[in-house]
């Protein structure tokens, strides 16, 4: 399974091509089964289905744990280190891995949690959010992860359209020196969650919370007191294994459901091939698992690998901006996969932040979740890398459940900026807006991928036309990506960026509609726009031109306020960095804004508007010029 030279790749992308089904057979070998498939792939993107692996059975915790025990029990599976930079640590062997996955899994059983049955988590990055999540996986239930950012009514939206059953979260989080009360944010949320029958609070900060005897039950009352062994449910490669709340450029957050064997043998395969993880490595990602990343490599890839992994519970700039190079020194950390906003950042801070640290351990490093402009991947393979670490710039989404455009560490070239090249199996392909194939090098187009891979999403949580219509009917016949593209003269793929209405705040994905939306509930407001612009730090910031035609208050007070309801309704994530309030918007006779020319504007390129004779009122264009912030 896994390559070792770029020859090697070559012939495995050529199999993957034209003999897929072959391919992932032999993949798909390397793991446990408790039934073999009858069939590797069934698919069609007209009326989209697909289906891996069929009539086979699994458990992917079997896979992730009890296969490595005979020879692994005592390796460590994780290495906790707490926000707090002199607290101790805590190393989780696979056998105390096995363990607690097994009492947490029997605690749900203990609950009336059943197979099929959706169960949210909504943790701060913590061992138990990882127990969690397996915990579900091994009796059958789905998990819901819910970024312990999201406020009440995010949270509530999330365990409302899935009907989640339990939810588990912690009395507080620590987030650097703040501490946030998570059981307080989950009481307002489950007021309007009639589906959820009991919390199980983990108690990480002491935070006073309103404690509901009988409804609320601590997980240190509970889950020790449940049986280390817990029979693993088995299950069918397409029961779904969890579900994972996206932004898209329409409507409220679509729940991505991934299902068990193609995910597990995606992730597992993409994990050994990217990463190029050896025994007796220390892999860190520093995501959070209320993320995609979070799933695919920090809990199933590595854990499927049988790697050792640092999960953080902190922010990279506390006790000071060091923090990260210190835990990698800390723990001779060999394998860093990080966010190039994270690198930004830190970056920004200054040299002397990283220069105390000895990062000699480290082999491999990865970026992920926004394009990586040049200047931020110079410094990150100077300063962190020391030019001698491949850097794996790593492009995917929630959709694709792993990897599929990335360099191989060290196997194939890397090109500063440029994700590089597809990974087997998996067949890009360039569009113009008319569907018409961009052939050549040296192009640009939309990008779309042609062929399932094992990981692509199954649908969208209880509405299956919404997956079809978002990802299958733009471009007929092809997965289409919401991502626009660049192929230069030898085949490597740059991404450029969104050309659907998702901004990238941060490497996290927020739609346009979403914060319009929070935006237009204030009282004030009559309409709004928001556009994302290019920001030094988070890649993209966000613009919000709002009308809000009788104000009595002043302009700012207006704005604290519409941060505030945007935090309160979305989460901190998406405030707007800028907030212009203006007297109209630019629309055409049709009424449709023209966000082509409000994002010309955010990004101070107001004499490059291109032809705006068509809108309805060309005068508010010069206003919103005049009054840009
Ligand atoms: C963007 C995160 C450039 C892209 C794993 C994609 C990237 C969206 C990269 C998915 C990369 C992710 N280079 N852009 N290496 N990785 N993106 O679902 O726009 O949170 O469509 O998944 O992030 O974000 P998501």
């Amino acid at each position: 399974m896994r390559i070792r030279s770029f020859q090697e790749y070559e012939t495995a992308y050529k199999k993957s091509v034209e003999q897929p089904e072959n391919f992932w057979n032999d993949i798909a070998e390397n793991f446990t089964w408790y039934k073999k498939w009858d069939k590797v792939v069934d698919w069609d993107f007209k009326d989209y289905k697909v289906k891996w692996f069929e009539g086979a059975s699994l458990n992917i915790t079997e896979n992730c744990i009890d296969r490595h025990l005979p020879h692994k029990a005592n390796d460590i599976a994780f290495i906790w280190e707490s926000n707090f930079d002199n607290a101790p640590n805590r190393k989780i062997t696979y056998q105390q891995l096995h363990d607690e996955v097994c009492k947490t899994a029997n605690a749900l059983k203990k609950l009336g949690v059943k197979k099929g049955d959706r169960v949210c988590i909504y943790l701060p990055m913590v061992p138990q959010a990882v127990y969690s999540m397996l915990a579900c996986a091994r009796i059958g239930a789905i998990h819901s992860v819910v970024f312990a950012g999201f406020s009440a009514a995010s949270l509530a939206g999330r365990i409302q359209d899935c009907e989640c059953k339990i939810i588990i979260c912690s009395d507080g989080s620590y987030r650097g020196d703040k501490i946030l009360n998570l059981k307080n944010v989950v009481d307002e949320a489950i007021e309007t969650c009639p589906s959820i029958t009991n919390t199980i609070v983990l108690k990480v900060t002491n935070e006073l919370v309103d404690f509901k005897v009988g409804f609320d039950i601590w997980w240190n009352d509970l889950v020790p007191t449940c049986d280390n062994f817990c029979k693993p449910e088995i299950m069918d490669s397409e029961d779904e294994l969890f579900i994972l709340y996206t932004s898209g450029s329409t409507g409220k957050p679509k729940g991505v459901v991934h299902t068990c064997g193609g995910y597990m043998v995606y992730t597992a395969y993409t994990f050994v091939n990217v990463f190029q993880y050896d025994a007796n490595d220390i892999y860190w990602c520093t995501a959070d698992v209320g993320w995609i990343t979070g799933h695919s490599y920090i809990t199933y890839g590595p854990l499927l690998a049988g790697a050792t992994s640092i999960i953080y519970e902190g922010v990279p700039v506390f006790p000071d901006s060091g923090r990260f190079w210190k835990i990698i020194d800390k723990y001779k950390v060999t394998h860093f996969y990080t966010a190039p906003t994270a690198i930004r950042a830190l970056e920004a801070c200054g040299i002397e932040f990283v220069t105390p640290y000895h990062l000699s351990s480290l082999k491999v490093l990865g970026s992920v979740g926004e394009p990586i402009n040049i200047e931020a991947w110079q410094w990150y393979n100077k300063n962190i890398g020391k030019e001698k670490c491949p850097i794996v710039d790593t492009w995917w989404q929630t959709e694709t459940g792993g990897i599929l455009i990335s360099s191989l560490a060290g196997v194939t070239p890397q090109k500063p900026s440029y994700a590089t090249l597809p990974l087997p199996g998996v067949q890009p392909i360039l569009v113009d807006d008319k569907g018409n194939e961009i052939i050549g090098n040296n192009v640009e187009g939309n990008l779309c991928i042609k062929y399932p891979w094992p990981s692509i999403i199954r649908t969208t949580f209880g509405d299956h036309d919404r997956c079809k219509q978002t990802y299958f009917t733009t471009y007929p016949n092809l997965y289409f990506t919401g991502d626009g593209c660049k192929r230069d003269e030898t085949g490597n793929y740059r991404i450029t960026g969104r050309v659907d209405d998702v901004m990238n705040i941060s490497g996290h994905r927020i739609g346009t509609a979403e914060v319009e939306s929070a935006i237009n509930s204030h009282a004030d407001v009559v309409e709004s726009a928001v556009v994302g612009y290019p920001h030094d730090i988070k890649g993209q910031g966000i613009y919000a031109f709002v009308i809000a035609p009788s104000i009595t208050k002043n302009n700012s007070t207006l704005t604290t306020e519409i941060i505030s309801v945007v935090s309160k309704l979305i989460s901190p994530i998406a405030k707007p960095d800028k907030i212009q309030i203006v007297s109209g918007l630019p629309k055409t006779r049709s009424g449709k804004i023209m966000r082509r020319i409000l994002r010309k504007i955010a990004e101070g390129d107001v004499n490059n508007l291109g032809d705006i004779s068509t809108l309805l009122d060309p005068n508010v264009v010069e206003e919103i010029k005049k009054g840009r912030v």
